[in-house]
């Protein structure tokens, strides 16, 4: 495993004291110890982790060293056959005076560098038990270290850790454990959180022929096998016929992919209680139908599911966490493909709620897609709470990046939600405009609405196209006051993928805004 260890020695430290934390192991274990530069320690392990800090070579920048530089220790005495792996990261300069807002994401981006560290080493942390000090935060160190530890491979050689055609997302073999006992429930969230994630990274990830609509609900069925309290129904073509989902239904059949119209409900609360909707995007490859896309970077339309993903993957969470709400999951999945049968521009369909919708392009698929939803959803459930989350536009990758996720929404409170979540996961949003003086670009054909509205705010426009399907939205009395329905859509176009990655992430398909979701459940179910 760890053959070639001695040609990427860093520092040795056999004269250093014995820790006294290990048990008997048949293997070796990587330490990952986050350290304050200043006066670096490990409270919860024996390791004289300022001996060995000011062990390494460069002396001069020990103290001020950034957050995430690394030193890396091996053959440490230890009890055992001095086979362990120490990897010391630095928590960065002023560490005690951070905010918590600051601290949670300097840990995240200190752990995250550790592991990415040991991983560079070459040989891998597969089969190998990885302990992290997660005294400084629990739940940020092991939400990082669980998604340092994360890749997606098909390659056969060398063989994948772990197979993301199946269910569980981290090796098998990898034990990910905890340093600091007293944050145990802490520690194990943020794995769920951070699992979650990678599932929906596993999801968006799998290309076109395998993460088929058939083959997503499988998976979804598949991870949330033996969880209480969860009902999931994989409802067919005819069952949307039979609902009038004509838009959706006027994509899918574009295709000779069988579509799904995937519903979850998890129910935490009593049944009265109004449930809260997620509604995601699920289109698992996205041509762009007779508006064909060019081909140069069209394998990026295999996430065009990450709403799917997302949602899909938040609600395991909360199934796994058991937060006490009710919690209804709606996803239409399908390809958009430009089959015989495939929707040509100009033409004009009636919605589940009867509008009608002239389809001008049909690369726009993405609304035609969540209007039913939205409409099935907010009339049949009448939830409190809507969140719709889609790779809607390829504007708001202009306007945003992949930094920030664009929220449209009706509601004051429900963006300040979103927004904590956010901050709180390090998952970040930005509130975008959701008005009606963008209405005239989407209303001038020969039906209700037409599914484009002009280069000019391409994501603004896709925006209030979903308004007109969210049933409730419009039902507040009082200008100011808080709508009937709280709805907020989240545009992920920008943040569905990562071009370079960070400290803790890996780049490609990153599964956002998976844990701020879970973070704005589990919220809601403390207020
Ligand atoms: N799935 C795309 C949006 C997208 C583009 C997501 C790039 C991620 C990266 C969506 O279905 C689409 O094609 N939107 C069109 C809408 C246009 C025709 C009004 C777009 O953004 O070009
Ligand atoms: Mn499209
Ligand atoms: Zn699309």
């Amino acid at each position: 495993m760890l053959a070639r260890r001695g040609t990427h020695l860093l520092a040795r430290s056999s004269n250093l004291p014995r820790r006294t934390l290990s048990t008997t192991r048949s293997r070796s274990a990587v330490y990952i110890l986050p350290v304050d530069p200043q006066s670096p320690s490990s409270p919860v392990t024996d390791v004289d982790a300022a001996a060995l800090w000011n062990s390494a070579p460069a002396p001069k920048d020990k103290k001020a060293a950034k957050a995430g530089t690394t030193r890396i220790f091996y053959d440490t005495p230890n009890g055992g056959k001095g086979k362990d792996i120490t990897a010391l990261t630095s928590l960065g300069d002023k560490w005690t005076s951070k905010s918590d807002e600051q601290k949670r994401e300097v840990v995240r981006r200190a752990v995250g560098s550790a592991i990415k560290a040991v991983k560079a080493l070459g040989d891998g942390v597969d089969g190998e038990t990885v302990l992290v000090d997660a005294s400084a935060d629990p739940h940020a160190a092991a939400v990082a270290a669980n998604l340092a530890l994360y890749d997606f491979t098909l390659k056969t050689k060398p063989q994948s850790h772990f197979d993301p055609r199946n269910t569980g997302s981290l090796p098998e073999r990898l034990e990910l454990r905890s340093l600091s006992e007293s944050d145990a429930k802490a520690w194990s969230d943020g794995v769920v959180y951070a699992r979650a994630q990678n599932l929906a990274r596993t999801l968006s990830e799998l290309p076109g022929n395998m993460m088929t609509p058939t083959a997503f609900t499988e998976r979804v069925q598949a991870e949330f096998a033996g969880l209480p309290n969860v009902d999931i129904f994989a409802r067919d073509q005819e069952w949307a016929a039979e609902k009038g989902m004509r838009t959706f239904l006027s994509v899918a059949k574009g295709s000779s992919e069988p579509c799904k119209f995937l519903e979850i409900h998890y129910r935490g609360a009593a049944s009265d209680v109004q449930p809260l909707l997620f509604v995601g995007k699920g289109v698992t490859f996205d041509t762009g139908g007779i508006s064909i896309k060019p081909a140069g970077g069209m394998e990026l339309m295999r996430g065009d599911m990450g709403g799917a993903a997302a949602v899909c993957s938040a609600a395991l969470a909360v199934a796994q966490l058991k937060l006490p709400v009710n919690l209804v999951v709606l996803c239409p999945l399908t390809e958009n493909m430009p089959g015989p049968g495939a929707n040509k521009p100009g033409d004009i369909v009636y919605a589940m709620n009867g509008k009608s919708i002239q389809i001008d392009n049909t690369d726009a698929e993405g609304r035609l897609v969540l209007a039913d939803a939205l409409y099935y959803g907010t009339s049949t459930y009448q939830p409190h709470s809507v969140v719709d989350v889609a790779t809607l536009t390829g504007a708001m990758m202009i306007a945003l990046g992949e930094v920030y996720t664009g929220v449209f929404t009706n509601s004051d409170t429900l963006w300040q939600d979103l927004e904590k979540a956010g901050k709180v996961e390090h998952d970040l949003f930005w509130r975008m405009p959701l008005s009606d003086a963008y209405a005239p670009q989407i209303t001038s054909s020969n039906a209700d609405l037409c599914n484009i509205g002009g280069r000019s705010a391409g994501s603004c426009t896709a925006a209030l196209f979903l308004k007109s399907f969210v049933a409730g939205v419009e039902s507040s009395e009082e200008s100011d006051s808080e709508p009937g329905v709280r709805w907020a859509h989240l545009d992920i176009a920008g943040t569905m993928e990562s071009a370079r990655g960070n400290d803790y992430q890996g780049k490609g398909l990153t599964g956002r805004p998976t844990r701020a979701l879970i973070e704005l459940v589990k919220q809601s179910a403390i207020a």
